[in-house]
């Protein structure tokens, strides 16, 4: 057996490009006391990548030059040092890119509430921060308007069905006719607008006639700026990520920023770590939801570890469809 594992090789300056990576062939490592050995079978690619490439300060390191990528995964023991593991049990760890590892930090998932790689995305890290941020951030309550971008993705399409839940209106924001219509058709907003046709301004206006009491941000940059001027009195913005500036040398400059005093609207950053110590509630929140059928989702899966970068880089331009996925085996 062996372990392959992809390297950071050097940080991007603007874009990621594959030469950012190096794939090599490592030994299988044995478990220590404590530890279980894992094969990796889905890895979880995330915009916070890029973040992690990158050596400027965040809410976490950076991943240094020569280490293996960090990631999530789900995988199954092949040997356990753990009294609380045995071999066969599927886990989810922070094992990063590679096809074997051993850790101390697992938890167990169970195959029969549902397939193992929504661990990785609607019950997942991307689903709970659709609910924390959604619930305890954007505050919904039963007849606003929620707005959210990146509303096809994994994030953003758990975000939207759970406005629908909680009595809201749910109006999504994604790039093109066929993520907008799978938004409205298979996930059950109420309206989407497709900012690439070039009219946000226009086509927000139509499709919230109240005006937005939530904005759920995933993206940043001008399509913020252009909420800003739809928010409602007291109204709320969940500062979730800013996914259209990650690749950009120079931050986008806010213009509308006096909507803010004259609405006094909240706008509050979310990270989701902030919430582990409630990540049950939200996986038996979720889970539930899904069970009943209240929750659809979508993934685009790349195979093997050797696609992993082409996969986050297509990622970064908006070219997947759903949570975006690596199938390691
Ligand atoms: N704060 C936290 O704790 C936390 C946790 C998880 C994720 N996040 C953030 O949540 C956001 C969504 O993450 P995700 O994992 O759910 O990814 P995702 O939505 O599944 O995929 C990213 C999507 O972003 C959109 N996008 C890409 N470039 C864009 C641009 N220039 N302008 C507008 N939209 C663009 C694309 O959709 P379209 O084709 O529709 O444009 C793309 O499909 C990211 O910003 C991520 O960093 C934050």
């Amino acid at each position: 057996m062996e372990n392959k594992r992809v390297l950071l090789a050097s940080r991007p300056a603007g874009w990621v490009s594959e030469d950012n990576f190096r794939l090599e062939a490592a030994p299988v490592p044995a478990p220590a006391d404590g530890e279980v050995l894992v094969r990796n079978l889905w890895l979880s690619l995330d915009p916070y990548m890029r973040g992690r490439m990158s050596d400027a300060k965040s809410y976490v390191k950076g991943v240094d030059i020569g280490e293996v990528m960090v990631g999530q995964t789900v995988g199954e023991v092949v040997e356990s040092k753990n009294p609380a593991f045995k071999k066969g049990d599927k886990v989810l760890t922070q094992l990063g890119w590679q096809s074997f590892g051993c850790t101390k930090e697992v938890a167990k998932v169970e195959e029969t509430k549902a397939p193992l790689s929504y661990y990785l995305g609607m019950l997942g890290m991307p689903g709970m921060t659709a609910y924390f941020g959604l619930k305890e951030i954007g505050q919904p309550k039963p007849g606003e308007t929620v707005v959210v971008s990146a509303a096809s993705g994994a994030v953003g399409s758990v975000v939207g069905q759970l406005a629908k839940v909680w009595g809201c209106r749910a109006v999504g924001i994604a790039g093109g006719a066929q993520k907008c219509a799978y938004v409205i058709r298979e996930l059950g907003f109420d309206a989407c607008v497709d900012y690439k046709a070039g009219n946000l301004q226009r086509d927000l206006k139509q499709a919230c006639p109240k005006g937005v009491d939530v904005y759920f941000d995933n993206v940043g940059g001008e399509t913020l700026d252009t909420l800003l001027r739809h928010m409602n009195l007291s109204s709320r913005i969940v500062v979730c990520g800013l996914i259209s500036e990650y690749n950009a040398t120079e931050p986008y400059g806010l213009k509308n920023i006096r909507a803010v005093l004259v609405n006094r609207i909240r706008i509050q950053g979310m990270i989701v770590f902030d919430w582990k110590a409630r990540y049950g509630e939200a996986l038996n929140a979720l889970a539930g939801y899904y069970g009943e059928g209240k929750l659809k989702y979508r993934e685009s899966v790349v195979e093997g570890l050797d696609n992993a970068p082409k996969g986050l880089i297509a990622l970064l331009k908006g070219e997947n469809f759903g949570k975006q996925l690596v199938k390691l085996a």
